[in-house]
């Protein structure tokens, strides 16, 4: 059984005291049906480490670095990562691949390293408006996936965390039907099972692309969809909570 996962991206947004009035407003609010876990902006890990002590809800950065140490200006290391107590780490969300030019090898790396270090990647895929409405949806996250599967091999997919992110769907308020989603978590699912059924069934996969609390619960009820990763909605803590409180467990 797959136990809900919730993700909250905060992308580039927020202060030290919004930071501290969302984690006070999710901490009261959780009804804990649901993990949840948050990614702040990696200057304030520190501050989300200290606030979340002690309780369930997990967090982790939104990018790392697959070198170990040295002459890297700007990026933070896995072992950095590990001082905080961090959990998780997300890996080649769409904005990083698009932004910022990450490939699938980068990822790939990304995830061979955060594996070593002891800490679950958050693997982000998805395809654009173009390639959905050309048809190749499956071609396009199906080689996501590769990527990462021929680097670490099915039995990672125990750890892995998929997010399955349409980057039409992305800050668009365009969520993918429920139907939508699930045909692609299906396929994602499909094609983890052609290499180990037993894994398959075990790896969250989960939906991210404008998810608000009125698309949660219909989302979260389809047979592939193991959660959210939520941006915009994430910033919002009522909002955010009644996400997390959709999930039957
Ligand atoms: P929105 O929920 O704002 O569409 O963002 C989704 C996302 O990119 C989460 O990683």
């Amino acid at each position: 059984m797959r136990r809900t996962l919730v993700a909250a991206n905060w992308k580039m947004n927020g202060n030290k005291e919004t930071v501290a009035s969302l984690l006070t407003a999710f901490k009261n609010g959780m009804s804990g049906s649901a993990d949840v876990a948050i990614f702040p902006p990696a200057l304030y890990v520190p501050q989300v480490a200290q606030a979340l002590a002690g309780t369930d809800i997990s967090f982790g950065v939104q990018n790392v670095s697959a070198q170990e140490s040295g002459a890297f200006t700007g990026e933070l290391s896995l072992s950095m990562v590990n001082d905080f107590a961090c959990k998780y780490v997300l890996i080649g969300h769409s904005e990083r691949r698009e932004l910022f030019g990450e490939t699938d090898a980068d990822v790939a790396q990304k995830v061979v390293a955060t594996l070593k270090a002891g800490l679950i990647p958050m693997l982000c895929i998805g395809e654009t408006l173009e390639q959905r409405e050309s048809g190749i949806t499956e071609e396009v996250v199906g080689t996501q996936i590769k990527a990462v599967l021929d680097a670490v091999g099915i039995a990672a997919f125990e750890t892995i965390v998929i997010a399955y992110e349409p980057v039409w769907a992305i800050g668009t308020g365009k969520t993918a039907s429920p139907e939508q989603a699930q045909d692609v978590h299906a396929f994602i699912r499909g094609m983890l099972e052609a290499e180990d059924a037993a894994v398959a069934a075990k790896t969250r996969i989960l939906y991210g692309g404008s998810v608000k609390a009125a698309s949660a619960e219909a989302l979260f009820g389809q047979p592939d969809i193991d959660g959210g990763l939520v941006g915009g909605a994430s910033l919002l803590a009522d909002e955010f909570v009644a996400i997390c409180n959709a999930a039957k467990g």
